[in-house]
């Protein structure tokens, strides 16, 4: 058994990305954001985060684009762990720790993956220092980190409004066969929003993006999740933040096009991208499209993984490796 304390202590956490089967944007807030009417989906592509005891905090990011995850303390992890030790009042020498991320979720891919360490960082420490926090406590923490994190903390399916941190459980029956096309580079999520607000103002005048509909929830696409019919969800997937991700990278269009053309029941841009999500009927078809995707030669890699999973939770280290 693991000690309770004492330097060799160390807790893994793993924790799932993130698609939006329903991303619906509304006009620029005064804050910066943009309320949201998202409709949440965890997918088994994991991250895992490993925290130990230190006496300085330290992060060490190894796996699927590493290098481009800062290694300071504009890292979400380490943001998360800070902000978890102020909450907790720890004081700065009980605080340290040393987090070691491994990635499979594609950095600035529209995953949610920095995101998703920020979570795993809350659930780890939270365990690590014997904190206590309930879920509910873990979540208002998470929401000052970002606007994905808290869904990061609880994964299946569920709907988030305002910047897409207040949650609430979707009812969702059966299991979603996903193929991801992650693209050659990444899109950050400021530039993306921005794009969204610049096309809208283009098409509608100057107050164009100011006048942009309050989103609302596709009652459509909840009937058809609780049905659990991948071929009546995969039509009503839609994302507002596609066409400014195309217009910044217009190759993605080549992307989703392959995905249609191979026999994806729905082809969409995950988040503000580049990602591109596509659903297949079931896991065996998946694995056909991922080789067709594959073999059209539109994007950087493919992986299949499936929905919905658990968000952020203590694990074995390796156990889901
Ligand atoms: O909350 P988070 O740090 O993940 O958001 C990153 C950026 O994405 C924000 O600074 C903002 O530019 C944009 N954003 C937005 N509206 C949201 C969520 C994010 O405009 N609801």
């Amino acid at each position: 058994m693991t000690p309770a304390t004492g330097p060799a202590r160390a807790v893994t956490a793993r924790v799932p990305a993130k698609l939006n089967l329903q991303l619906s944007v509304g006009p620029p807030r005064g804050d910066g954001y943009h309320d949201l009417v998202t409709v949440f989906h965890a997918v088994s592509l994991f991250d895992e985060v490993t925290v130990t005891r230190a006496d300085r905090t330290s992060v060490a990011v190894t796996g699927e684009g590493g290098s481009a995850v800062p290694l300071g303390p504009a890292n979400l992890a380490v943001r998360a762990a800070a902000a978890l030790a102020k909450a907790t009042g720890r004081r700065v020498r009980e605080a340290g720790v040393r987090i070691e991320i491994r990635k499979r979720i594609p950095v600035a891919a529209g995953l949610a993956g920095g995101s998703a360490n920020a979570a795993a960082a809350l659930v780890a420490c939270n365990e690590l220092w014997r904190a206590g926090l309930s879920v509910a406590e873990l979540i208002d923490i998470a929401a000052s980190i970002g606007s994905d994190v808290p869904f990061a903390l609880i994964g299946g399916t569920a709907v988030g409004l305002g910047r897409g941190e207040r949650l609430t459980r979707a009812l969702a029956s059966g299991s979603y066969h996903w193929v991801l096309a992650f693209g050659a580079s990444g899109l950050a999520t400021p530039d993306v929003y921005a794009a969204c607000d610049r096309l809208r103002a283009a098409r509608g005048g100057p107050e164009g993006a100011a006048e942009a509909p309050a989103p609302r929830l596709s009652t459509e696409l909840m009937t058809a999740l609780r049905s659990g019919d991948p071929a009546a969800v995969g039509p009503l997937l839609s994302n507002d933040l596609q066409p400014a991700a195309l217009s910044l990278q217009p190759l993605l269009r080549r992307a989703l096009a392959a995905g249609r053309e191979h026999g994806a029941l729905g082809a969409i841009v995950s988040g503000s991208g580049p990602t591109c999500a596509f659903l297949a009927a079931n896991a065996d078809t998946a694995r056909d499209l991922a080789v067709a995707v594959t073999g059209a030669g539109v994007c950087r890699a493919v992986a299949v993984a499936s929905g919905p999973v658990p968000g952020a939770c203590v694990v074995e280290p390796g156990a889901q490796w």
